[in-house]
């Protein structure tokens, strides 16, 4: 199976900053029904500083091209998405080290790292509406197709519809985390924006990284 290269990985970043442009009022609105309508801006400042980095990100190893993406998204977003994010990719980088190819086994590892980071600093569990319900099921879909010997395509297209899945699952759960969770029952009966915008990380890694 083929391995997956610093430069896939950078188009990856790349692709998921435009789907993130394309979609920025759209993730603004679902943060404007239950939060305070600013999950689409702060993402695409958050990706918009990272592309601004490009000549150093695109001739990084895995590892390097991570953690600057982490960094700048850190440092740059303010909102709870840009440190949860920011911390996927801090610990995804950590994982990478300084290769400059990953095996998709190697991958699912790295995917599953960042979300460890993400539960260890956000604290949400599945069913809190947040960015967890597409991310878990969907970094699981990955890791059980690849351990079962099918394509990284394959793999990546199983991981888009659990992320899908995931944020289906969002619409109609009470958030139990965030800006959110203020709303109590009022945050039932709409889509999570930050589970929305992970199903895009995952759309744009199965149009990159394949
Ligand atoms: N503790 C958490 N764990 C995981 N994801 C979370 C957590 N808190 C918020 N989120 C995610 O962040 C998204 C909101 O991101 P946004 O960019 O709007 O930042 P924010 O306005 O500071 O967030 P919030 O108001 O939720 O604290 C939510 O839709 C949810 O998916
Ligand atoms: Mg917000």
């Amino acid at each position: 199976m083929s391995n997956i290269s610093a430069a896939q990985f950078f188009a990856w970043i790349e692709r998921y900053a435009a789907h993130i442009a394309e979609q920025k009022d759209y993730l603004t609105q679902l943060d404007a029904a239950i939060g305070d309508a600013d999950h689409g801006a702060n993402m695409h400042r958050g990706f918009q500083a990272v592309l601004a980095k490009k000549d150093d990100l695109q001739n990084s190893d895995i590892g390097a091209l991570f953690k600057g993406v982490a960094m700048t998204l850190i440092s740059t977003v303010g909102g709870a998405s840009g440190a949860l994010y920011g911390t996927f990719f801090l610990q995804a980088s950590t994982m990478a080290g300084t290769k400059t190819e990953l095996t998709p086994g190697d991958f699912a590892s790295v995917l599953e790292k960042g979300l460890a980071g993400i539960v260890l600093r956000g604290k949400a569990a599945i069913g809190d509406k947040t960015m967890v319900d597409a991310l878990q099921p969907a970094i699981k879909a990955y890791k059980r197709s690849i351990d079962s010997g099918e394509s990284l395509e394959q793999a990546l297209s199983k991981a888009v519809s659990a992320a899908e899945e995931g944020l289906k699952s969002t619409v109609p759960l009470v958030a139990r985390k965030g800006r959110a969770s203020y709303l109590g029952e009022r945050s039932a009966g709409h889509p999570d924006p930050g589970a929305t915008s992970t199903v895009l990380l995952f759309r744009s890694a199965a149009e990159s990284l394949t």
